[in-house]
């Protein structure tokens, strides 16, 4: 695979904007497939359902899903399309609660309508297009600036391991965890990637072993539970992971598991580099105990992946997507406006003022 252009558009518009395809992430890797969203319903499900993932992702997505949505939008009167387009905001944001990128995607859609001053169906379309465009640009660029600070930080032939999926999957083009990595290996630079599974959903299994091996990144599937191991024996160097949001102390919400592998770095004093573009900081939230961790159906644990449930049928499941990882064991925060050290209510003030 080459990085710079398999997956740039993993999301985009079609049928002159009033559609948006994109790859279903939940088929991979045994099948490449791409799916057609039109209605609300389906752009909601989209979301839910993980078809598309990973929150740079989910946000160009919802910027597309909501111009896709205006082309489609009762014409009536111009009062009736805001009212619309508030209503498919609201329902949209409301698909997945952790990822702030989604709500500030929406908002910048959103506030596009509201800028509207007279009826111009047109205008209006043209404009939610190229605003769903530039998201989606702004994000290739983030990732490249990103992976590039984040390349900083390794060093050739470094072990590595990662969690979830924050590849081009999950962004546009390199992604944010993974694209020091897919960065560095073009640049001829060796790495020994080992990925957690990420359970329940395994998208650490199924996207990044995926990305990482069609790269050519030298990569080894591992159990979450190993990783306490493979740090005692394997020689590795960083753990380089993705995020959904970041408060303004620095806690970092990301997938489940990743406070978990944080508490294990820090006992093997390994560094845990989290990369992000700087809309996953929420400077509205003053430590993780703010962010919202989404619950999520206990069939993804005991059925979803397997022949016959793997637990007595009245065993109640407790299913958190997401955990928070404490600020303390975050060794610094990797964003397209550089690098953020500790004390991070600090560097995260001073990179917001940088706007
Ligand atoms: O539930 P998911 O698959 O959307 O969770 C994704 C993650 O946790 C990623 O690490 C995060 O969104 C960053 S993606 C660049």
């Amino acid at each position: 695979m080459n990085a710079k252009t398999e997956y740039c558009e993993n999301v985009h518009a079609i049928e002159g904007g009033a559609a948006v395809e994109i790859i279903d992430q939940t088929l991979l890797p045994n099948s490449l497939t791409y799916v057609t969203l039109r209605t609300l319903d389906e752009c909601y499900d989209a979301i839910a359902r993980l078809q598309v993932r990973g929150a740079p992702a989910i946000g160009i997505f919802a910027g597309y899903a909501f111009a896709a949505l205006a082309h489609r939008a009762p014409d009536d009167s111009f009062a009736a399309f805001k009212t619309y387009m508030s209503h498919v905001h609201d329902r949209l944001v409301s698909a997945r609660p952790t990822a702030v990128n989604l709500a500030w995607a929406l908002d910048r859609m959103m506030g596009i309508v509201d800028a509207q001053s007279k009826e111009n169906a047109i205008a209006i379309c043209c404009a939610l297009d190229e605003e769903a465009q530039m998201i989606q640009r702004e994000d290739v660029a983030m990732c490249h600036s990103i992976s590039e600070y984040g390349l900083s930080l390794l060093k050739d032939g470094m072990g590595i391991i990662t969690h979830c999926n924050a590849g081009p999957l999950a962004t546009s083009r390199y992604g944010t965890g993974l694209g020091p990595l897919l960065l560095g290996t073009e640049r001829g630079m060796h790495f020994k990637v080992f990925s957690d599974e990420t359970r329940p959903l395994l998208q650490g299994a199924r996207l990044t072993t995926y990305e990482l091996e069609k790269a050519g990144v030298d990569v080894t599937l591992i159990c979450d539970n190993m990783a306490s191991l493979v740090m005692d024996r394997m020689s590795i160097g960083a753990c380089l992971v993705g995020c959904d949001r970041v408060a303004a102390n620095g806690d970092v919400a990301n997938k489940i598991g990743t406070s978990g592998l944080a508490i294990i770095a820090a006992h093997y004093h390994v560094p845990l580099y989290v990369m992000c573009p700087s809309s996953t900081i929420d400077m509205t939230c003053a430590s993780g105990a703010d962010i919202p961790i989404e619950l999520r159906n206990g069939d993804e644990i005991k059925t979803m992946f397997y022949n016959a449930p793997t637990a007595p049928d009245a065993v109640p499941c407790y299913n958190p997507s997401f955990d928070i990882t404490d600020h303390s064991l975050v060794s610094a925060i990797v964003t397209e406006r550089g690098i953020c050290r500790p004390p991070y209510s600090e560097s995260l003030r001073g990179l917001a003022e940088k706007k």
